[in-house]
């Protein structure tokens, strides 16, 4: 039987089942997927109760807040977020419940997947963790971040994408699209100027205008206009003197006012501080309240959240009316309709061996090569390679915070390598004693990391296995341990813990065959970066963690991650150095019952790069990254020498792989403004794009801008102003490798 004659014998069996088709009309319009959503969010709305709606804006369990049970309403589900799906944690604690089920593929930490320049990998990603947290049935998930890297020392900079804000928006969008496609609501967080982790809670940032708009916004912005981000988390901190899930100016004059967004904003988890101005201009749903208001909670505390009886009590005593409460209520509908009561929204899927392909892609297209003296990698052949260190065998994925995760597998290093070359022979010594704990909320790596020698013996051991080696890879860096790459603290010291300096200029005196990869989400101090020939930074990369390194290392895949944020040379480089900028100052008195820290951003638009270009102390810059083959770059061409204000204009640049194996380069558009009435910095990105190019193969790289590549913030109008004159387009591989300019002028 032809296919279409069986789809009709089909329906008419059906039909004469006596299965009518289902008439519109006889169920209620917020039950009909035929109706618009805003019908449905209002019908919804109109049959809810009071009681319904103050329960609908606030959790009802550690990860979850109720929907409407006597109109068949789910409830919201969240999950962290945002590199993994978590484990079930208990209805009110955050141990995890014990599920058997609940082991996830884990992804590579976003500090990564920016490293990718790559917007179809932040898609894959954003697709593949979307499948997961949809097979597990999350309405939300807690991520992805995008608070800007604003200094090394923040122990949040690996959930983070970068030093840019132009690299993190990009890259934001495509991640937001890919987990939405899943009918899976993304909650972009940290909103906004979450940028340290120590006194979180109490830190009052004091920020300009034009450095909120131009630097910390931009990102969050490209998430909710250009990614439609469905839902968006407050952060803990404070702004201008409120806490960010009550602020006034950040969440209803900027998020919902200027930039029309019609999505949730979720408190970060205790982030609330008070009923009336949170009601009035704050969250939409309220999360992981303390009821001491700053650390303690009772057990089920769930009624006394502000946003619980305090709000129906003020509300009832005419405190504040039931405008504030209908918004939000509608708000939260509208995320339920667009994701767990969109009937047409995918299944999902868990550890699929597409999504072990993608965080192995991911993983190794983040791999940046820092430095390469002789072209020692790729390993060529190698029969005896001896890997030093800790973090060449500690699992990652557990630790550091609420992004810790419980990986049905992960993939060492060492073990990623030896799968690479069966026949070599692959010996491990520690070097060094980092962090030896691996539990995390009762899930536990079973790793068993105790260590009897010291540190001279661990060294002299290392140094003794070198001897002879093809190869010695020392992998060391940070781990998720407190206060080094990990939430709620940050980083104590610029340089690498645990005596691992010592371990690499030993390591270094006694072979020239040494590759030293960091495995961080944070720039760390490299002072033995001219004795060692080969420097790669690694990220916690995952499930395929060591699969995705030793692709790099053996030149299966050839390295194409670049920086997205700089190495300083020493701490003292960095634009971060006055207590007043960090940790911030005691001011008198309190807000919301609590001490108040006044942290001033006195650096204003000079971070990163923007900070770098002026005064110097780069070890490895913004963009940079090393490739196993060579590109040459033509002169970039314009496609007229002027621009009308509300013009466009392209930038072509000829590139050309000019060594001998495939690769790709990420060619980076800076521009300057040659003539500016305000203070600029040297340049900044506004375009990139990652080209592959087999070798001998020349392709043309083009960029279209606009006025936005133009333009600063002018706080004054208030508005994005581009200033007519002379503007320099700036294309290189990195900021401080720029292979050629062109100028324009902006008529
Ligand atoms: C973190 C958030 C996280 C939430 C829930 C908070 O402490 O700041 O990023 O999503 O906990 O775990």
């Amino acid at each position: 039987m032809k296919f279409k004659s069986f789809l009709l014998c089909l329906a008419l069996a059906a039909v004469s089942c006596g299965q009518a088709p289902r008439n519109n009309s006889e169920i209620p319009v917020y039950l009909d997927d035929a109706q618009p959503i805003e019908a449905r969010v209002e019908d919804a709305f109109s049959r809810m109760t009071l009681d319904e709606k103050i329960a609908i804006v606030h959790a009802q369990s550690k990860f979850s807040s109720p929907g409407v049970p006597r109109l068949g309403i789910p409830e919201v589900w969240c999950t962290d977020g945002p590199h993994g799906i978590r484990a079930e944690v208990l209805w009110d604690e955050w141990d995890q419940a014990g599920w058997t089920n609940d082991s996830i593929t884990a992804f590579p930490a976003l500090s990564g997947l920016a490293a990718t320049w790559d917007r179809d990998l932040s898609r894959l990603y954003g697709k593949n963790i979307g499948e997961e947290a949809r097979y597990r049935n999350k309405t939300v998930l807690l991520g992805p971040g995008v608070n800007i890297y604003r200094f090394p020392l923040n122990g949040r900079n690996f959930e983070y994408m970068g030093e840019d804000p132009y690299l993190a928006g990009e890259m934001v969008v495509p991640y937001v699209e890919g987990v939405q496609s899943n009918g899976v609501a993304v909650c972009v967080k940290h909103y906004a100027l979450n940028n340290s982790e120590v006194n979180r809670h109490v830190a009052n940032t004091i920020v300009d205008d034009r450095t909120l708009y131009e630097i910390y916004l931009p990102a969050f912005k490209a998430a909710v206009q250009k990614g439609h981000a469905w839902s968006v988390m407050a952060a803990y901190n404070l702004y201008n003197g409120e806490h960010l899930c009550s602020n006034e100016v950040l969440l209803d004059k900027i998020l919902r006012g200027e930039w029309g967004f019609d999505g949730v904003v979720i408190s970060d988890w205790g982030g609330v501080h008070n009923t009336l101005q949170t009601a009035r201009h704050g969250v939409d749903l309220e999360y992981g309240s303390w009821t001491d208001g700053l650390v303690m909670g009772k057990t089920n505390a769930y009624d006394i959240y502000y946003l619980a009886a305090p709000y129906r009590e003020a509300i009832e005593k005419g405190e504040i009316g039931t405008d504030e409460l209908d918004a939000r209520v509608k708000r939260i509908l509208r995320m339920i309709f667009r994701t767990s009561m969109d009937r047409t929204r995918p299944f999902g899927s868990q550890t699929s061996p597409e999504h072990y392909a993608a965080a192995r892609k991911i993983g190794a297209e983040s791999i940046v090569l820092l430095k390469n003296d002789g072209g020692l990698l790729p390993m060529s052949n190698p029969r005896k390679i001896v890997v030093v260190g800790e973090n060449a065998v500690k699992m990652m994925t557990v630790g550091g915070g609420s992004s810790s995760l419980k990986a049905k597998l992960e993939v060492s290093p060492l073990d990623g390598i030896k799968a690479r070359y069966p026949d070599a022979e692959v010996v491990w010594e520690r070097g060094y004693v980092g962090d030896v704990g691996g539990e995390y909320n009762g899930v536990s790596t079973g790793q068993d990391l105790r260590e009897s020698r010291n540190a001279a013996t661990l060294i002299a051991d290392a140094v003794k296995a070198a001897q002879g080696a093809d190869y010695v890879i020392f992998i060391g860096g940070l781990n998720k341990a407190d206060r080094q790459d990990s939430e709620g603290l940050d980083r104590v010291q610029y340089g690498l813990p645990y005596g691992q300096d010592a371990v690499i200029e030993a390591l270094a005196a006694a072979t020239g065959k040494l590759v030293v990869v960091n495995i961080s989400g944070n720039a760390v101090a490299m002072p033995w970066k001219d004795k060692v020939p080969a420097i790669v930074q690694d990220w916690y990369l995952g499930t395929q963690a060591g699969h995705s390194l030793a692709d790099v290392l053996s030149g299966d895949v050839n390295p194409s991650g670049h920086l997205p944020f700089t190495i300083p040379v020493s701490y003292a480089d960095n634009p971060v150095q006055t207590e007043r900028q960090y940790p911030g100052i005691l001011r008198d008195g309190t807000i919301d019952g609590m001490p108040v820290m006044d942290m001033e951003y006195t650096e204003g638009i000079y971070v990163g790069y923007r900070w770098y270009d002026l005064h110097g102390g780069v070890l490895f810059p913004f963009g940079h990254g090393l490739s196993y083959t060579t590109f040459e770059f033509g002169e970039p061409r314009l496609s007229k020498n002027s621009m009308q204000e509300n013009g466009t204009l392209t930038v072509t640049v000829p590139v050309k792989n000019t060594g001998a194996v495939k690769g790709a380069e990420v060619v980076q558009l800076y521009i300057a403004d040659a003539e500016a009435s305000v203070d600029r910095p040297v340049k900044e990105l506004k375009g990139f794009a990652k080209i592959m190019l087999e070798p001998g193969q020349k392709a043309d790289v083009s960029f279209t801008i606009d006025k936005d590549a133009l333009s600063y913030f002018d706080a004054e109008k208030h508005a994005w102003t581009a200033e007519k004159g002379v503007f320099k387009a700036m294309v290189g591989a990195s900021a401080q490798d720029i292979r050629g300019t062109a100028e324009f002028e902006l008529k």
